[in-house]
C-alpha cells in the first residue's frame, strides 16, 4: 500500500507571526546599509607616511637579461654531416683547415644555458629575456621557458639544427623557443636597461650581491657574460665593466653567483 504524504504548514496563527519577524529583520539589515553607505561619504583618515597610491605598480615585477657574448657555435661539414664544431670530436678537421680546436667550446655555451634557466631565479619567472651572441656575429634569442637538452650531444643536434632552420619551434605549435633575430641585441633591450659586462680583467671588483642589492628596481639589469674559453667580452654599449671574484671563473659559475644574488635580493628560496 502506497502511503500518503503531506507538506507541514505551520498554522495560520504561527504564519502570521513568522511574516512579521521576517519584516523586523528586513528593517533592521536596510538601517545597517545605510549606515554603510554613510560610513562610505565619511572622509577617511589617511594614515600618514602612507601613501593612498603605491608609487610602483607592483603586478610589474623587476626581471633579468642575460647576453652570452662571443659564443663558439659553429657549424662545420665534417665527412657528410653537418655537425657543431667543438674542440673534443673535430680537433683534427679544425687543425687542417690551420683554425684553434681551443676557440671551439660550445660546452661552454652548453652549461652557461643550464645555469641560467635551472636557477630559482628563472624558476620564478624573474628571467625577462636571454639572448647568445655567437662569434659569427649571429642573434639568437631563446625563450625563458625552454627546456634545453641535458646532454651535450644532443645539445649539439638542437644547435645544429637552430643554425640552419634559423628556429626552433614547440612540438605542434608556431611558437618560436629559439630563433636568430637582428642585431644589434641593443634594439632588444628595454629602454631603461643597465648593461653589465663582466670579466676577471676589469679593475672594478665588486661585492654581487651588494652590487644588485644596491640597482634600482625600475631598471632591468642586463649582465654581459662571455660564452668563450678566451678573450673578453664585447664591451660596445656597456654601462658598467665589473670583476666578481679575484679568481678567472668559468661562465657557469659568474652566472650561478648572478642568479644567487638576485634571488637574495627578491626573496627567492
Ligand atoms: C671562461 S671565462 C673567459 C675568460 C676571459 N679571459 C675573461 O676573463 O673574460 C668566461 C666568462 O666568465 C666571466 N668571468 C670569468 N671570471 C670572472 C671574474 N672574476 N669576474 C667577472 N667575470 C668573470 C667573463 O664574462 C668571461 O668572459
Amino acid at each position: 500500500m502506497v502511503r500518503a504524504y503531506r507538506i507541514k504548514v505551520p498554522k495560520l496563527k504561527k504564519r502570521r507571526r513568522m511574516e512579521e519577524e521576517d519584516l523586523d529583520n528586513r528593517e533592521d539589515a536596510g538601517n545597517e546599509a545605510v549606515g554603510d553607505q554613510r560610513k562610505a561619504e565619511e572622509p577617511v583618515d589617511e594614515m600618514p607616511g602612507i601613501p593612498a597610491i603605491p608609487s610602483t605598480d607592483m603586478s610589474k615585477k623587476a626581471g633579468v637579461i642575460f647576453i652570452l657574448d662571443k659564443a663558439p657555435l659553429e657549424i662545420g661539414k665534417v665527412g657528410k654531416k653537418h655537425q657543431l664544431l667543438n674542440s673534443d670530436d673535430h680537433a683534427n678537421f679544425l687543425k687542417k683547415q690551420n683554425r684553434d680546436p681551443a676557440e671551439y667550446r660550445p660546452d661552454i655555451v652548453h652549461q652557461a644555458l643550464l645555469a641560467i634557466l635551472d636557477s630559482p631565479l628563472t624558476k620564478a619567472g624573474r628571467l625577462q629575456a636571454l639572448y647568445i651572441r655567437t662569434t659569427r656575429q649571429a642573434l639568437v634569442e631563446v625563450k625563458p621557458y625552454v627546456r634545453i637538452p641535458r646532454t651535450f650531444r644532443r645539445f649539439c643536434g638542437l644547435m645544429v639544427q637552430l643554425l640552419e632552420k634559423q628556429k626552433i619551434t614547440a612540438v605542434g605549435k608556431r611558437e618560436k623557443l629559439l630563433a636568430l633575430i637582428k642585431n644589434p641585441v641593443t634594439n632588444h633591450l628595454p629602454v631603461n636597461s643597465q648593461k653589465i659586462g663582466l670579466s676577471y680583467s676589469s679593475d672594478k671588483v665588486v661585492l654581487m650581491h651588494d652590487y644588485v642589492a644596491a640597482a634600482s628596481d625600475d631598471v632591468s639589469l642586463v649582465f654581459v657574460v662571455g660564452a668563450m674559453a678566451h678573450g673578453v667580452i664585447d664591451k660596445g654599449h656597456i654601462d658598467d665593466f665589473i670583476s666578481i671574484s679575484h679568481y678567472p671563473l668559468s661562465a657557469a659559475c659568474c652566472i650561478s653567483r648572478i642568479c644567487n644574488a638576485l634571488e637574495q635580493r627578491w626573496k627567492i628560496l
